[in-house]
């Protein structure tokens, strides 16, 4: 808890979010590999970045993330976004809108009163939203800071969510126990100021991209994203769609990931091939044939090996740390894997 001379406020790191797949926890493991392998560069590329856990360990690099959502966007450039922004202005902002408490009817309430929120979370959410994004277009706040803003209440809002982690549902008849409280994002001010962030289909950027090392980490299976955030997705975005169903869905067909599908294979393939870079590291997790359908990795051992194989040479990590060069026979059962090739020149 800090305090200025208005009010007392909480902080938030780039961690203190909820996110399938997210890598924070494996940092230890992916940033030894990189140290052990004596791997030397000075851009990275986070191409799959989803809350741009892998991206933080690597900011003495030029950072380049990219996500196909706008709300995973929306939070790297406020993590690692070059432009400058007023420190103070964000904390009296978080301040006020922690501190009123009465609001109009708005797009949150007319659509997700009492469902993942309570119908007044709901009218401070979008009374929030609303007032970021007129106060940035009167100019009062520049893109940092629109980004720095739209990611503390987003972070809140996964904080008290009625859900599972996930907003496929919400729990019915659940009690809204906790009201939204936004915390001040503690973003570096000082980033390098040749970092890059973008909101692009991850194979139509790599067509125009060059970094030293690229980091791939796509979804795994049939599980869509844009499916299980679609909510942040909506509040980051604010165009106020019509949403449907039970679960309030908007419609989400433009953000739908080919890595979820059958053509994830095909996907990787071009992928690889347009790659420019010295390094290429993979996270994939090796649930091929194990678990349900649904559960089920999309692209298989082999074909992963066969399309890195051709672009240059490969070695593979589990997180035991054990190295080997090609092969299944020694990975552990659902263990996180590193793939790491070195290019052909
Ligand atoms: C496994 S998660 C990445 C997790 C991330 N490494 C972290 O630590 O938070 C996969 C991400 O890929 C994004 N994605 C899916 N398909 C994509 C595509 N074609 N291009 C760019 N991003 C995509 C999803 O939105 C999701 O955030």
């Amino acid at each position: 808890m800090k305090s200025n001379s208005v009010s007392t406020y909480k902080t938030s790191l780039i961690n203190n979010r909820r996110y399938l797949g997210n890598k924070y926890k494996l940092l230890p493991f992916i940033t030894r590999v990189v140290k052990d392998q004596n791997l030397e560069f000075d851009s990275f590329a986070d191409i799959f970045a989803g809350t741009g856990a892998v991206s933080s360990a690597f900011t003495d690099k030029q950072i380049i993330t990219n996500d196909l959502m706008y709300s995973n966007y929306i939070c790297n450039f406020a993590w690692f976004g070059a432009e400058k922004y007023d420190a103070e202005k964000i904390v009296e902002f978080i301040v006020r809108y922690n501190s009123e408490s009465q609001f109009p009817e708005n797009y949150m309430t007319e659509n997700f009163a009492d469902t993942y929120f309570s119908a007044d979370d709901c009218a401070r959410i979008g009374f929030i939203r609303e007032d970021i994004e007129n106060s940035f277009n009167n100019g009062d706040l520049n893109k940092r800071e629109r980004a720095i803003l739209i990611t503390s209440l987003l972070y809140a809002m996964d904080k008290i969510a009625k859900t599972c982690g996930h907003y496929d549902a919400y729990r019915k008849g659940a009690e809204f126990d906790s009201s939204l409280e936004l915390y001040v994002p503690l973003a570096e001010q000082n980033n390098n100021e040749n970092n890059q962030c973008y909101n692009m289909d991850a194979n139509e950027l790599v067509k125009s991209l060059y970094a030293d090392l690229v980091y791939i980490d796509p979804p795994y299976n049939s599980r869509q994203y844009c499916d299980a955030y679609h909510l942040l997705e909506n509040v980051a975005r604010w165009e106020k769609p019509e949403v449907h169903g039970v679960a309030r869905k908007m419609d989400r067909s433009e953000l739908k990931s080919k890595y979820c599908t059958q053509s994830a294979t095909e996907a990787f393939e071009q992928l690889i091939a347009d790659i420019k870079a010295k390094y290429i590291l993979l996270s994939y997790n090796n649930m091929a044939e194990k678990g349900n359908n649904r559960s089920n990795a999309k692209i298989s051992d082999d074909d992963i090996m066969r399309i890195l194989e051709y672009k240059g040479s490969v070695s593979v990590f589990s997180e035991g740390y054990k190295a080997f060069t090609t092969g299944k026979s020694d990975i552990a059962d659902n263990a996180e894997r590193l793939f790491l090739c070195v290019c052909k020149a």
